[in-house]
């Protein structure tokens, strides 16, 4: 058996041992890869956590396609931040709470979804002072800093007069609890709504991935963390045909490049070709990506 792995990381290395039936199984299971940009965007998040509490606080808004791994940065942040316990005052602290943006959120829709997360689920008739005092303290109390918010783009659904309350509303939490917001988005418009909140978010933009570079990176990164027991090397054509395939949606790239990869083991050539790239059909649909 070939012994040479260099060409992977120690992790997929570990895996060459085990049986074909393991290692697509682990390709399948396949979890975070810190590829440069999310790196970055996972510092600048880490720097809000660390900031002095003060009337504006510094927040965040990522943006990009459906797919591009917004969330997954997110939770990858939040599960960087758990809950621990502060000896000091005997609490539980939840510095990063994560929440989704209901579909077509209005006040009251907001926080009670806000106040299930943090296990204090309202009366059904509560009224929205209630609510709001609720979260208010609760989020005092277990010290929250940064409060992050996936698929805020569903404020849009709503009327204008909707999305302006939701909209104060997040400005109003920032402002009482001197909190960050990080809101991740597939639409750049949905804080722009309110002009004094959309100024204090710092863009962050995860752009479709493009032939340079970082995509390089991006799957020469995959190629090691992937349990083959020979180095594969993709030429340029390849890689413009991974960018064709998948219109640069990193979803779709893992899809890809994971499945090539299966195929490989499957046929015992333990190695991603050229020729592999080539005939590769995909049957996720290109145009789903975009709806
Ligand atoms: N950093 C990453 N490491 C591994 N897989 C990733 C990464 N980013 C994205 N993916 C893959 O892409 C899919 C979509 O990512 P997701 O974060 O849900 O996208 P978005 O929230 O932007 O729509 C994930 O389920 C995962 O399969
Ligand atoms: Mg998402």
């Amino acid at each position: 058996m070939n012994t040479e792995t260099s060409h992977l990381t120690a992790n997929a290395a570990a895996l060459l041992g085990e049986a074909g039936k393991q290692r697509v199984r682990a390709i399948r299971s396949r979890r975070w890869l810190v590829y440069p940009r999310a790196k970055q965007v996972l510092d600048r998040l880490n720097f809000l956590v660390d900031h002095p509490r003060g009337t504006r606080m510094p927040s965040i808004a990522i943006y990009g396609d459906s797919g591009m791994g917004k969330t997954m940065i997110m939770k990858r942040f939040r599960d960087q931040h758990p809950p621990s316990f502060d000896a000091l005052t005997g609490r539980l602290k939840t510095p990063v709470l994560a929440m989704e943006m209901t579909s077509r959120p209005g006040e009251r829709r907001f926080y009670a979804e806000l106040l299930t997360l943090l296990g204090a689920p309202q009366r059904p008739r509560a009224d929205i002072a209630q609510m709001e005092q609720a979260a208010l303290r609760i989020m005092e109390a277990i010290g929250v800093q940064v409060l992050v918010i996936d698929e805020v783009h569903n404020i849009l659904a709503g009327t204008y007069r909707e999305q302006r309350i939701v909209l104060n509303t997040l400005r109003f939490l920032s402002n009482r609890l001197q909190i960050s917001l990080v809101g991740v988005n597939d639409a750049r418009e949905a804080i722009g709504g309110d002009v004094q909140l959309a100024r204090r978010f710092e863009q962050f933009t995860l752009s479709r991935w493009a032939a340079n570079e970082q995509f390089e990176i991006l799957v020469a990164l995959m190629l090691r963390n992937t349990p083959l027991r020979h180095p594969s090397v993709l030429t340029a054509k390849s890689l413009r045909r991974i960018l064709q395939i998948t219109e640069g949606i990193t979803a779709n790239i893992f899809h890809m490049i994971n499945s090539v990869a299966i195929e490989a083991i499957e046929s015992g050539s333990e190695r991603i070709t050229d020729e592999a790239i080539e005939k590769w059909e995909p049957e996720f649909d290109a145009e789903a990506a975009f709806a």
